[in-house]
């Protein structure tokens, strides 16, 4: 194989077979194919897409690239959820208890949080004493004995994505689909549940902007989830505003928590039970309407947050924090953002939203920034709420005070407000599920 051929070809429109795909992946990742050949590769397929059969091909390649987590045991039982990532997302904390207690092992690999997005690690790091790195067989022993486990990326697992993503990101072709596809579902094909529930997101706050292109990386996603034997749904869900109040790690928490004890924000606990809902069909083997009330029984029955503590405590955090989030304690410095004028808010865009919280301290401008647990923003309106003029939109906490001010000139930048009365989002957009049908699911409290 040579690479210069693949190249010349991808460029043209061509198909690589499999063979070429599996030999330039391994070649790639031992250091022989060099970074320009790969380039201009990715820029071919950038133009030239890929075949669904291209796609699975490399999906698999970069699987098998390093590590993979073997979770047989469980059989169909054994469930992730992925989330593209956005604001204000703290749906893990919530959905992976309600599944467990419901029956299914949710034995999870997550991120952490960059740029304007943030990461579950992060979050779960606001318990004192939590171990984010468990070594293979106490995760896989806790999985099954709590039926829940959350740790950050074994380093080397899909080694080849992570080299490529890293290419990607310096040579502007991170967003091509079959690219964004194989690279997230390598990561979960790796990390070995039979089941997989991915939370497409949508909006200004995402990396995919519209419904109809987050559907179209969606059902990519869930064909490969397919092809290779993993029962996997998709639900679209809208992240053009920041889902919950809170935006920031122990802020979060604390809001996770009280959905768990049956409180909470609407939006948030919507889409945590619809998330809930599919990950219990696929995982426990139920229909969608038994799911679902098993997820609303364990949420509302209180052994969605019984189990949460238990994992907290199991993973070595202090679950006292669980019982009493006030121990997070409030960052030293407040600020608030008010409304101009009398009204409606009719848009806040989650992206700036992100960014104000990383200003204040919650997020990470680099790979290597400090991050402030406390730090973060309480939105109290959302948009389609009624406003008077002065009234607080947004309060602002940090430990940095020279932080405020450009934090709150980047929410009110994010802030549109009308004079008329504007509709309400919808939450949720699609549910894309694996007959890879469309099916519309009316949001429920
Ligand atoms: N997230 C990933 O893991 N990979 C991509 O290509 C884009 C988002």
């Amino acid at each position: 194989m040579r690479m210069y051929d693949l190249i010349e070809k991808k460029k043209h429109g061509g198909t690589l077979t499999d063979e070429e795909i599996r030999e330039m992946i391994a070649l790639y990742t031992d250091g022989t194919i060099p970074d320009y050949q790969m380039s201009a590769l990715m820029m071919a397929i950038y133009f030239q897409g890929m075949t669904d059969a291209e796609t699975f091909t490399l999906t698999e390649a970069m699987a098998k690239s390093g590590d993979t987590v073997c979770l047989d045991r469980f059989g169909d039982r054994s469930v992730d959820k992925h989330s593209t990532g956005g604001v204000g997302d703290k749906t893990t904390l919530i959905v992976a208890p309600i599944v467990a207690a419901a029956g299914g092992i949710v034995a999870k690999m997550s991120g952490r949080g960059l740029g304007h997005t943030g990461g579950t690690v992060d979050k779960l790091e606001s318990f004192p004493g939590f171990r984010t790195s468990l070594p293979p067989q106490e995760f896989a022993d806790q999985a099954e004995r709590v039926g829940l486990a959350v740790i950050g990326q074994s380093a080397n697992l899909a080694p080849a994505d992570k080299k490529l993503y890293a290419l990607r990101d310096v040579t502007a072709t991170v967003d091509s689909l079959p690219l964004i596809a194989s690279s997230i579902m390598s990561k979960k094909l790796a990390a070995g549940t039979r089941s997989i529930v991915l939370d497409v997101k949508c909006g200004s706050g995402a990396f995919m902007r519209t419904p109809e292109d987050a559907t179209r990386l969606a059902e990519t996603m869930v064909r490969i989830g397919i092809a290779h034997g993993r029962n996997t749904a998709a639900v679209i869900t809208n992240m053009d505003i920041p889902l919950g109040h809170a935006i920031g790690n122990a802020m979060e928490v604390t809001e996770a928590i009280e959905v768990l004890r049956g409180g909470g924000p609407d939006d948030l606990r919507t889409v945590c039970l619809t998330l809930a809902t599919r990950m219990i069909a696929l995982s426990c083997k139920k229909s969608i309407d038994e799911a679902r009330t098993i997820a609303e029984d364990c949420l509302y029955g209180g052994k969605a947050y019984a189990k949460f503590c238990e994992w907290i405590e199991a993973q070595g955090g202090d679950a006292s924090y669980a019982k009493d989030p006030a121990l997070f304690g409030r960052a030293a410095h407040t600020g608030e953002v008010c409304a101009e004028a009398g009204g409606y808010l009719s848009a806040c865009n989650a992206e700036l939203i992100g960014t104000a919280a990383m200003i204040l301290g919650a997020g990470r401008q680099t790979k290597d920034s400090v991050i402030d647990l406390r730090a973060g923003i309480l939105l109290l309106k959302k948009p389609g709420d009624p406003v008077e003029k002065g009234e607080v939109i947004a309060r602002l906490f940090t430990e940095r005070a020279d932080t405020l001010d450009a934090a709150a000139d980047t929410v009110r930048a994010a802030l549109t407000f009308s004079e008329t009365a504007v509709e309400k989002q919808p939450l949720i957009f699609a549910v894309i599920d694996n007959h890879a049908v469309f099916s519309k699911e009316e949001p429920t409290p």
